[in-house]
């Protein structure tokens, strides 16, 4: 996609912040929040009546036993320890709440998910109550490898629907997921293994991605002898034969996944041995840990972020309910998200189910076998949501409209987006070009730590600014603070915190608890810390304007830029290495890294070929930078410190208004990176 070429300039791309869009008014009519003035109402009353609110919520899910407990907690660490709870000492279980609470209400014959296969040839559906089966079926497998409640289960699969059977296996039974996105490295999936000490990995010969063929099984051999030396042994990898069923795309080498050693065993042999086995549900404690899903973190090392049952479950339930005004009679939803983030946790998987929901599982990639691939689905399934992320409307934009033309997508109504600040004019083409001015485009914003969306418009509601991400969803109470902690009231710029608690919210760094409390309270006292900055504007609309720490957004992932660095020094002629965020048309912005070389050596096409080779083993492709420039040296300040705000700069393409550099060591070093950059072309 890299010869694609876009005329829009991302940093340019401001709309005037008073244009607003009003919800299309057959959204209006029927919506579960219906008009601004009834969001103020339950927002209101979701501040004021806090209980009372995620009661009448939790009443519409299945609990086995209800506490009188709401939400309960600390933020100030003056105070006590920090801590969040909700509905402390119920039982429940989100497995059972997407299934048999669905099929007891008579969805059992409704299909849960239509299958779309990378190849457009192979697809398949799946009901609910087939989803249980397979479910209990899978869960039964689980057991018979020994895992139990509170253990962690990592999965490395592709878009399938036994990736869904299998997570919804592990809650059935209280065991923890780790889902580790298939596009990860073989020592990313180690660390993620070594952390959680997973004794099982379920996985997949493989898959084929547009196409691309990806051995997943080889990749699972490297990471079990990574985590082995690490001094976790894995017991069990229990493996879907897949790509040995789908059709293999043209151009395509078959898998071939080889000799299989004495911890592997076939998904579908030991669903066969299993079949019938009875494996009830395990009730859980509403605070009982549900999943861990890593992310990156400034420090490099990634985050086992911690989510709990019933709040998470409540919170998933109600925001895809409210933002995607799930309708249980018409919809056809559809999330393009993987299940390696969580936007695939919440709105693909369980808040969709949560609601009863018919959802499109796509296993392919928007421009294969031609970028009219999105659209072609949506008309031949009649989608009604469609939930993306602006990295791939982006994409798609700089196609052309020609793509699109040969579709209708006459059925959409909702257009979400998601992962990265929206530029108004890809969110204009969403509205006009996409769904021809008659669906609600929702910017929804959150974090793989918030669980749910945090701030978006509600699109039977809120008049939408095109690239705002709105108003705050109920519950939510944003903040800006500026650097010295102070509350900027009205119209505004500051760090983005939150001052209260939402069931939703993550409970724990595993494994590392004062992480969980330096990452997100310390930074300012008495608050979540969400390390975004945002603009308040004069309707008190919330514009996000990027990540404020080091961690940088590319094409909606989280990479961190030291966990990047210590790829790049592994290398033997790397002496030091600095990588910073520069802005790209398409990914938001791309990885630029600036690496000082050891004595004599050359920044030559071949070390630079080796440092991205290096970079895609230790994290995997999305981490490679797209630019490596040899630095002679790294401005720093004199206390050693390296001065990245002005490397943003110089990547940027600024050769002025680089800021103060009278305190770095040596000035002459910026002169030598910018003309390093310029010699670059
Ligand atoms: C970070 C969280 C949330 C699921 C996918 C990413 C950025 C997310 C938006 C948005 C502007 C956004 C933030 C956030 N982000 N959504 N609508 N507008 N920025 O989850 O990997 O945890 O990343 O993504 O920087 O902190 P994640």
């Amino acid at each position: 996609m890299s010869d694609v070429h876009v005329s829009f300039n991302l940093a340019n791309d401001h709309f005037n912040d008073q244009e607003m869009f009003l919800p299309p008014a057959p959204l209006l009519a029927g919506a579960h929040v219906s008009g601004i003035n009834a969001y103020h109402e339950l927002y209101r009353n979701s501040i004021n009546n806090t209980d009372e609110f995620w009661k009448t919520v939790a009443s519409e899910l299945y609990f086995e036993r209800i506490s009188n407990k709401g939400l309960e907690w600390n933020f100030d660490h003056k105070t006590g320890p920090i801590f969040c709870k909700f509905m402390d000492g119920s039982l429940t279980n989100i497995s059972y709440n997407c299934l048999e609470r669905n099929i007891k209400r008579g969805l059992g014959g409704k299909i849960a998910y239509l299958w779309e296969g990378n190849e457009p040839s192979d697809t398949s559906t799946i009901t609910y109550q087939e989803l249980l089966d397979q479910v209990i079926n899978f869960s039964a497998v689980l057991r018979a490898h020994g895992v139990k409640k509170g253990d962690v289960v990592a999965i490395y699969m592709p878009m399938i629907t036994e990736l869904a059977v299998a997570m919804l296996a592990c809650t059935r039974i209280g065991a923890m997921h780790s889902v580790v996105f298939a596009g990860f490295s073989a020592e990313s999936l180690s660390a993620r293994v070594t952390d959680a000490k997973c004794r099982v990995i379920l996985t997949s010969d493989g898959f084929y991605r547009g196409a691309k063929a990806i051995n997943l099984k080889e990749i699972v051999d490297k990471a079990v002898q990574i985590a082995s030396a690490d001094g976790v042994d894995v017991t069990s990898v229990i493996m879907v034969e897949h790509a040995k069923r789908v059709t293999i795309p043209e151009g395509a080498r078959p898998i071939n996944v080889g000799k299989l050693s004495s911890i592997y065993s076939s998904y579908e042999s030991e669903m066969s041995r299993l079949k019938g086995t009875d494996s009830p549900v395990e009730w859980m404690e509403a605070e009982s840990p549900l999943f861990l899903l890593y992310t990156s973190g400034s420090t490099g090392k990634p985050k086992g972020i911690q989510h709990t049952t019933a709040g998470y479950m409540c919170y998933a339930y109600l925001t895809t309910k409210c933002t995607f005004d799930a309708d249980l009679q018409n919809d056809v939803y559809w999330c393009t998200a993987d299940c390696g983030w969580i936007t695939g946790h919440s709105y693909l998987l369980y808040g969709p189910l949560l609601n009863g929901l018919t959802g499109v599982f796509f296993e392919g990639v928007p421009t294969h076998p031609s970028p009219s691939r999105i659209w072609e689905i949506t008309d031949k399934h009649h989608v009604t949501k469609l939930y993306t992320s602006p990295t791939a409307a982006r994409a798609l934009m700089a196609f052309g409209d020609s793509y699109l033309q040969s579709t209708s997508r006459n059925s959409l109504r909702i257009i979400g987006t998601v992962g990265e600040p929206i530029n108004p004019s890809a969110w204009m083409w969403l509205y006009e070009n996409v769904g021809n001015k008659h669906c609600s485009v929702v910017d929804t914003y959150w974090q793989t730590e918030t669980g749910g969306h945090m701030i978006t418009p509600l699109p039977g509601a809120t008049p939408m600014k095109p690239g705002s991400a709105t108003l705050p969803f109920f519950g939510v109470a944003p903040v800006l603070l500026d650097s010295d902690g102070r509350v900027i009231e009205g119209p505004g710029e500051g760090n983005l915190c939150f001052s209260r608690a939402w069931p939703g919210m993550m409970r724990g760094v595993y494994g590392d608890e004062s992480r969980f409390v330096k990452t997100y309270f310390a930074p300012f006292n008495g608050y979540y810390f969400t390390g975004d900055g945002a603009r308040r504007d004069e309707d008190g609309y919330l514009w996000m304007t990027g990540r404020v720490d080091d961690l940088m957004n590319v094409s909606g992932h989280l990479l961190s830029t030291a966990e990047i660095e210590s790829a790049l020094v592994a290398h033997l002629k790397v002496a030091e290495a600095a990588v910073v965020a520069a802005p790209h048309d398409i990914k938001g912005s791309f990885p630029y890294a600036f690496v000082t070389l050891n004595h004599g050596e050359k920044l030559t096409k071949e070390l630079v070929a080796e440092l991205k080779v290096l970079v895609r083993h230790k994290i995997g492709a999305l981490a490679v930078p797209d630019i490596i420039q040899e630095a002679p040296g790294l401005p720093k300040t004199r206390s050693g410190k390296v001065t990245r705000r002005i490397l943003r700069k110089i990547a940027e393409g600024c050769d002025t208004g680089l800021g103060d550099t009278t305190t770095l060591i040596d000035e002459n070093v910026i002169k030598q990176l910018i003309s390093g950059r310029n010699s670059k072309g």
